[in-house]
């Protein structure tokens, strides 16, 4: 953790008890203050969010053993990575997102891949869905609108993105992104990389995600890639896709 962020988190851990420590003032008390400030020292700066579902919640479309190894190893290790590299430039209060957005600002390619895939699995995993029955999925809300309005209709977005996806070479993701001008674009990035960083290739804010590295689906898929990203459309969690989309 940055000299900076602990500072910060110390003092109002301090401030907010200090009325309480006035009051009760002894010597239990000012070490029940200190065992917090030193609890503060041990958190890490970056942490695993939970999964909203159970590893087995996407079967049949994503196995349970390549949801646990994702999630446990995988974007696990970005995490930790991340937490053993310190970086006096980061800013450690803002979100992962604005971290990303400035990505040019304290430039490595450590941080630059483990940043990257830590955001990028955290918004992948909110952006599935369980869907044991194959019930029809489909876009929701203002976003449907506009997958319309940008790609004629949701089969023409559909084959679009499918191939786009199935087309990358080696390990990266592909997505549906919101330009600054309002329109939709399908874009891929290579390795961890994601639109909301200032890099070579189109920006904007991400709407949907999907993982193409082979740790996402060889168990259950092996070089079947186009199985993997076909079935990943009974999952996608629309109405968060559309969140995303509608949140400015
Ligand atoms: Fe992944």
């Amino acid at each position: 953790m940055s000299d900076n962020r602990r500072d910060f988190l110390k003092k109002g851990a301090l401030l907010s008890l200090s009325g309480l420590a006035s009051a009760l003032i002894g010597k239990d008390k000012i070490n029940n203050i200190e065992e917090i400030t030193n609890k503060i020292d041990r958190m890490p700066a970056f942490t695993l969010p939970k999964l909203p579902y159970a590893y087995e919640a996407l079967e049949p479309y994503i196995d349970k053993q390549t949801m646990e190894v994702h999630y446990t190893k995988h974007h696990a290790a970005y995490v930790n990575k991340l937490n053993e590299t310190e970086s006096t430039n980061i800013d450690y209060m803002s979100s992962d997102e604005v971290k990303c957005t400035h990505i040019d600002k304290y430039w490595s390619a450590v941080i630059r891949n483990n940043l990257g895939g830590h955001y990028n699995h955290s918004l992948f995993w909110t952006l599935l869905k369980p869907n044991a029955k194959g019930e029809t999925n489909l876009p929701v809300g203002t976003l449907n609108e506009a997958i319309k309005k940008n790609f004629n209709s949701f089969d023409d977005f559909k084959k679009q993105f499918s191939e786009a996806s199935t087309k990358i070479f080696g390990s990266g993701w592909c997505w549906l992104i919101l330009k600054s001008d309002g329109k939709l674009k399908i874009v891929t990035t290579a390795n961890q990389d994601n639109p909301l960083m200032k890099l070579d290739g189109e920006r904007g804010k991400p709407v949907l995600a999907l993982d193409i590295w082979e740790h996402a689906y060889y168990l259950k898929y092996q070089n079947k890639r186009a199985d993997y990203i076909s079935n990943w459309w009974n999952i996608v969690n629309w109405q968060k896709a559309d969140e995303l989309f509608s949140t400015k």
